[in-house]
């Protein structure tokens, strides 16, 4: 079973408090979504192989460890994920990034995909399928069973916030796929909005309405 991992460190829930926070502004809320992205980046990749090196410094040879080629691929879904793949990008500069283009119809609330763009080798990629919100989990759940069909093995899941509800359906139809929250919220709202949750990621991220 996949396992769901909160990111409670003191920077993550300091940062997310000002992002939820109503009065921040389009780009106060962008930088903070950024900062958190990297920081969670930083919690995410904790399991990365490393091997032994042989290099010298300027003082002697020393043994030394590095990243062991595993080749990451991020995966934003368009739009809001957008806003996090910066942060990410500033720790793991050299990894390739797809994206998946879905919106949520507002009366069914069912995701409508409109776009994909993924590097040719993504079976051989440990991919993160970005996005700030994971609400009712049709986004996400569409866009992990999108990249599946496509060959993607290895699949991580991080967003900034999530309903009880979409935690559910993701760990039903993607055992094997891990999650990463700075958040758990309480509910969704009638409209499927998460409660307390931060209001419109994208709308926010990227001052429309
Ligand atoms: C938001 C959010 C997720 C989705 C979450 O996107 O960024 O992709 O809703 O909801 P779900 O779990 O119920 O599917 P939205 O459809 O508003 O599109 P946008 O990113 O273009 O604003
Ligand atoms: N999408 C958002 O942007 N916010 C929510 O609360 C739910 C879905």
């Amino acid at each position: 079973m996949g396992n769901v991992y909160v990111l409670d460190h003191p920077l993550i829930q300091h940062k997310l408090t000002y992002i939820r926070k109503k009065s921040t502004g389009t780009k106060e809320f962008r930088e903070l979504v950024d900062e958190v992205a990297g920081l969670m980046a930083f919690e995410i990749t904790r399991d990365l192989p490393v091997e032994e090196i042989t290099i010298d410094t300027p003082v002697t040879q020393a043994k030394t460890k590095t990243l062991s080629g595993k080749k990451i691929g991020l995966v934003p879904i368009l739009r809001a994920g957008l806003g996090m793949v910066d942060g990410i990008l500033s720790l793991i500069p050299a990894a390739k990034v797809g994206h998946v283009g879905l919106y949520r119809d507002p009366e069914t609330l069912k995701p409508v995909e409109y776009y994909i763009k993924l590097p040719s080798d993504i079976e051989e990629r440990e991919l993160i399928v970005i996005d700030p919100m994971l609400a009712t989990g049709g986004s996400a759940n569409d866009a992990i069973h999108s990249l599946k069909k496509r060959g993607a093995k290895n699949i991580k899941l991080m967003c900034l916030i999530a309903a009880p509800e979409g935690v559910e359906v993701i760990k039903e139809e993607h055992p094997d796929v891990d999650i990463y929250l700075a958040s758990l919220d309480e509910k969704l709202d009638e409209k499927g909005y998460i409660v307390p949750g931060l209001g419109d990621a994208g709308d926010r991220l990227f001052g429309t309405k």
